[in-house]
């Protein structure tokens, strides 16, 4: 399929399979694939790691000055480095997502991380997920979509991965982790996750994701004249 310059945005709550469907999407579309959360993600492992955020989510003033040195990238194979160093394992552990979410409503925290979006999705042609893609980072984004799954189906697929991962986690925490993450995360005052006036909702809770892409592919061919 061939697509004219876009920017696809892909919205939702945690565990709606964003990424999963965010990354097949680019690879079938030709398109780049950037994860928002995962940057929000390694500023969360580098402030544990450097203990600038205590275990009651009291996050010191010192992280606003030692983010402009901190040098996030993604590689060609969608991971996710600081530096030199793959930080792809460490952002996914329930440890870091207890404490993304308070890390991401800080103001120039957010607005570290749109700087490297926009520098990132600068020559367009991109596929990106997150929370405010549509309605903050790439409000001209032509195409936006809002995922949405029922939280049953949302905390398995969590669960799911985790497991895969070698983690054992229990099912309680998903849930409860998912359920604060979306709190904070629809609450805060600066982007709060909201539904851009013009997104398209995709309900993915009874779907397959070949499914999910033939539903954008007709969503697309219904917007552009499209070239297979
Ligand atoms: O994988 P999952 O959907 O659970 O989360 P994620 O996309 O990896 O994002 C982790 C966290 O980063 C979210 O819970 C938000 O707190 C934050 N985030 C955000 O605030 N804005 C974005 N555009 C992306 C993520």
């Amino acid at each position: 399929m061939k697509l004219p310059d876009i920017i696809i945005a892909i919205d939702g709550c945690s565990s709606t399979g964003k990424s999963t469907f965010a990354k097949l999407l680019a690879k079938e579309l030709g398109l780049v694939y950037l994860d928002s959360g995962a940057l929000y993600r390694a500023v969360t492992l580098f402030a544990q790691e450097e203990h600038l955020i205590s275990r009651m989510n009291i996050i010191r003033p010192e992280l606003e000055g030692a983010l402009r040195s901190l040098p996030l990238r993604f590689s060609a194979d969608n991971r996710t480095f600081i530096g030199d160093r793959c930080v792809e394992r460490e952002i996914r552990t329930l440890e870091v997502s207890a404490q993304v979410s308070p890390i991401a409503a800080l103001p120039y925290v957010r607005n570290f991380v749109d700087e490297k979006l926009h520098e990132f999705g600068r020559q367009g042609n991109v596929v990106m997920d997150g929370r405010d893609i549509g309605t903050t980072v790439f409000p001209d984004a032509q195409v936006k979509i809002f995922m949405t799954a029922s939280e049953q189906v949302r905390a398995q697929r969590r669960y799911d991965e985790l497991v895969a991962k070698g983690e054992n986690p229990v099912m309680e925490d998903v849930v409860e982790n998912l359920r604060q993450r979306d709190y904070i995360d629809s609450h805060r005052e600066t982007s709060p996750l909201r539904q851009a006036a013009d997104a398209y909702v995709l309900d993915n809770s009874d779907m397959t994701l070949s499914e999910e892409i033939a539903w954008v592919k007709g969503l697309l061919r219904g917007k552009y004249t499209i070239y297979d």
